[in-house]
Order: structure tokens, then sequence, then C-alpha cells
């Protein structure tokens, strides 16, 4: 059976291109992204990773680190990397996993041999301080991803990791948050003065910690 969320990320060691990483060791107590791209010198991938380091510092902001896997060599790797920050007009610092052996496209399902049975797809798993799996994605090969995305599901998921709150469709840092059902009028009217109540079921509240 696959990963599901909540499930505990599976833990490897793996060479990269900073070393050779322990994953759960890597971690420490902070949040991850793990995500695989096709493969190397492939244009989209390009300007994926390219896009994904020049906004590297705002998930180092959240405490959160950044790991790139595909099944090419290391040599492969460090020569695309290059073209990448003269392309992309960056300087990738996240380390990528050469994963030539598939050991952590396989752990992770990464390789869908429907889709293409030597290549990974465009995963991506968020993982906790606690080292489970708080979201997944796949993307086809075709489909570049939206890394401004991610950062946003990252700012969810820690906001909601630290209150009963859910956050609503397209929410942005800062907006308006929900108070989840779970959570009784009686007790979000201990926790919040400023409860917009727009059904019994639809209670908005300002985003605490905002600023
Ligand atoms: C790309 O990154 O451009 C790509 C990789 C594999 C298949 C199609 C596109």
């Amino acid at each position: 059976m696959g990963l599901r969320l909540m499930d505990e990320a599976p833990d490897f060691t793996a060479e990269t291109t900073a070393g050779t990483i322990n994953f759960h060791e890597w971690l420490g107590d902070g949040w991850g992204i793990l995500f695989s791209h096709p493969a190397d010198y492939t244009p989209v991938c390009t300007t994926e990773l390219g896009y994904m380091s020049k906004i590297t510092g705002e998930f180092e902001k959240r405490n959160v680190k950044v790991l790139a896997v595909s099944v090419d060599p290391m040599e492969s790797h460090h020569g695309w990397i290059n073209d990448i920050n003269e392309t992309q007009n960056t300087t990738v610092t996240f380390p990528l996993i050469a994963d030539a052996d598939q050991q952590v496209a396989e752990l992770y399902d990464m390789i869908h041999p429907n889709a293409n049975d030597k290549m990974t797809v465009r995963s991506v798993f968020v993982i906790g301080p606690d080292k489970k799996i708080k979201m997944m994605l796949t993307y086809p090969a075709s489909t570049g991803r939206n890394f401004d995305e991610i950062l946003r599901v990252v700012d969810s998921l820690q906001l909601t990791a630290k209150h009963k709150l859910a956050t609503p469709v397209n929410w942005q840092n800062g907006e308006d948050v929900i108070i989840i059902p779970a959570v009784s009028d009686e007790d979000a009217n201990k926790i919040y003065s400023n409860i917009r109540r727009v059904k019994p079921y639809l209670r908005y509240v300002s985003q605490p910690d905002s600023q």
C-alpha cells in the first residue's frame, strides 16, 4: 500500500550533492520538504529547481528544510546545477539526492510505471517535526508545480498544527481563518473575541499570530 497522510515518512540514508544525508537525522526537529523531478537536464525541471532555489529563504524562515530527488547520478546533478544557476539566475543551495538505484523513489512511490517506468513523477511531501507526512501531491512530468502554493500549504500546516483552526479556499497568510467544527461555540467564545458567525458551522476569526 502506498503512503498516506500521517504515515511516518520513510527514513533513508542517501548520497546527495551536499554529502551523505540520513533523512530523519538531517530533518532534526524541524519541518521538511522532499520533492522529486523526472530527470536532470530537462526544461520544466530546470525552471522548477531554479524557482525553488529562489524561495529557499522563505522555507528557511519557516524552519523547513528542502531536499530534491531524481534517479540521475551525482555527476549529472552537479553539471545540471551549474546550468540551473546560469539559466535561472540563482544559486541552488538545497541538496539533490542522486538516487540512481531508485532507493528513495521506491520508498516514496515516486515511479508510476504507467506514466513512465524510468523517471520519477513530480511528487512533493511535506513532513512535520514528528516525521509524519502532512501533505503530498503528485503532478505529471508535463506540468510544472507552483512552489508558492507549497509555501502557502506550509503556512496553513504550521498554523493549524498550533491552533484548532483551518484555512479556507485560496487562503493567504494573514487572512481570516475558520474555527474547526470540533470546537463548540462555548469553547470558541472562551478562546476568540472576534468570531464572525456566517452559519453555525462557518465561523471565521482573525488569524492568530499574524504579522
Ligand atoms: C521537463 O522537465 O521538462 C520534462 C521532463 C520529463 C518529461 C517532460 C518534461
